[in-house]
């Protein structure tokens, strides 16, 4: 186990690349099984989750090249139809995305069913909806999902979801692709992350319309070319620098960043105190200070992201003022709070709402990552913290960070990682 040992009170000063989108990438490599042409995946970033998903895909027999450079090749025409085992899908929950490729390609699908996880139960009934909604049979047998086509093979119909589902309406947009006739998706999630996923089924020769709305529409294909495509930067690591450098009072440029995915957090950080603007390269982000206390509830895009909750209450602990963070998305998506409070953090919960009340300083001290970005947040209170900050169990972090604490001491931070006694 690794941990990070960060000495806090270093403004940070520089240029961070951003990469390409962890979710936006992970669900791109599930849908390859579609076709039995290759894909090319650019802009691929080197994240412990991405390589969980391409072991996932030698599972199946899909050939992998890279990456290398951030750029990848991805050919599933020999690609077999099997059991995506628990023991994978367990580890990362996104291999569920492999349900509506297998089941689109060859009309039957066993997937373990994910369990939930630390932010909640994650339940993927949605996803199963949708499947059903083309026609397929679907049933749960001993934890395993089996979705079996009518031998025509799937036809198109209306998908209607409760909520705006991210992964749901990636399964949606992917089962639909050769299903005969036309398909409806209503309430779908409108993220950056399913736009680029239309986008590259389109290169393949999809035809679907209406991404980034609450309605799309797939019309049934009967095959897939070759296809190139470039994987968008990732809005959550651009929103988390953005924070770092709002919490040292810092001065940061996010090259490949694009403000316009960022929704709803540019008026937050602004109403914060924090100057954003969009720069030929990408984004600067300027602290001015301590920030300014301000309220947040986390909503389906175009709000603010749930992924950002945490880092955004990291921001927060130091302002000047208090805030109120309304937590919508997940159920359990709070583990943060008790470690940002053994920093000095005074923060009070309250069902899905947590009161922050600013401080004007952090301590440091030991505290213990669970989950991605709950760790992140713990991070960026480290990098404001007077004294050490010790971040166990950074393993979290290299699931969807590339790099983090390389890109970070490049812009003044003092941050080792170390094996943890
Ligand atoms: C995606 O998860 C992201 N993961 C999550 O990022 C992100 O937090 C989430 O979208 C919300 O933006 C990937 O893209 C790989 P949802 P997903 O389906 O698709 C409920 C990170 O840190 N729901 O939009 O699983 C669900 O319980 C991760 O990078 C159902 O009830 O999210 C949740 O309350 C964490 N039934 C809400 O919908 C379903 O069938 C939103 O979930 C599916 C979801």
């Amino acid at each position: 186990m690794e941990r990070l040992v960060i000495e806090g009170g270093h403004r940070l000063e520089g240029t961070v690349q951003i990469c390409g989108a962890k979710n936006a990438a992970l669900p791109l490599i599930a849908a390859s099984l579609l076709s039995d042409r290759p894909v090319t995946l650019t802009n691929v970033p080197e994240l412990a989750d991405i390589r969980s998903m391409l072991t996932l895909m030698e599972h199946y027999g899909v050939a992998v090249k890279g990456p290398s450079h951030a750029v990848m090749t991805l050919d599933a025409g020999a690609a077999v139809n099997k059991e995506a085992p628990y023991d994978m899908v367990r580890r990362m929950r996104a291999s569920v995305l492999v349900l509506g490729p297998l089941l689109a390609r060859f009309g039957h699908a066993r997937v373990s069913q994910p369990g939930g996880c630390a932010i909640g139960a994650r339940p993927v009934d949605l996803h199963l909806k949708a499947l059903a909604a083309l026609g397929a049979t679907v049933s749960l047998d001993g934890g395993t999902i089996d979705a079996r086509a009518p031998d025509g093979g799937l036809t198109g119909g209306r998908i209607v979801f409760g909520s705006p589902s991210v992964g749901a309406t990636e399964t949606a947009l992917v089962a639909a692709v050769f299903a005969r006739g036309e398909t409806e998706i209503l309430n779908a999630a409108r993220d950056p992350e399913v736009c680029d996923l239309a986008a590259c089924l389109v290169a393949m020769g999809a035809a679907i319309e209406g991404a980034g709305t609450h309605r799309i529409l797939v019309r049934g294909v009967t095959g897939l070319k070759p296809a190139r495509h470039e994987i968008i930067p990732d809005r959550i690591e651009a929103g988390t620098y953005a924070m770092a450098a709002a919490i040292t009072g810092g001065h940061l440029e996010l090259t490949g960043a694009r403000l316009e995915h960022l929704g709803a957090v540019g008026a937050v950080l602004e109403a914060a105190d924090v100057q954003l603007w969009p720069t030929d390269r990408g984004l600067m982000v300027s602290g001015t200070g301590r920030p300014r206390g301000t309220d947040i509830t986390t909503e389906p895009y175009p709000g603010f992201p749930t992924d950002l909750q945490a880092q955004f209450m990291a921001l927060m602990a130091i302002a000047d003022g208090a805030s109120m963070i309304r937590e919508t998305v997940f159920e359990n998506r709070f583990m943060h709070v008790p470690e940002l409070s053994r920093l000095g953090a005074n923060v009070t919960l309250q069902g899905t709402s947590a009161l922050v009340r600013g401080v004007p300083r952090l301590k440091g001290a030991q505290v213990m990552a669970t989950d991605l970005r709950a760790s992140v947040s713990l991070v960026l209170a480290g990098l404001v913290a007077e004294g050490e900050t010790i971040v166990n169990r950074v393993y979290h972090l290299d699931r969807g960070y590339e790099a983090l604490d390389r890109k970070l001491v490049r812009c003044g931070a003092r941050i080792r990682r170390e094996a943890a006694p």
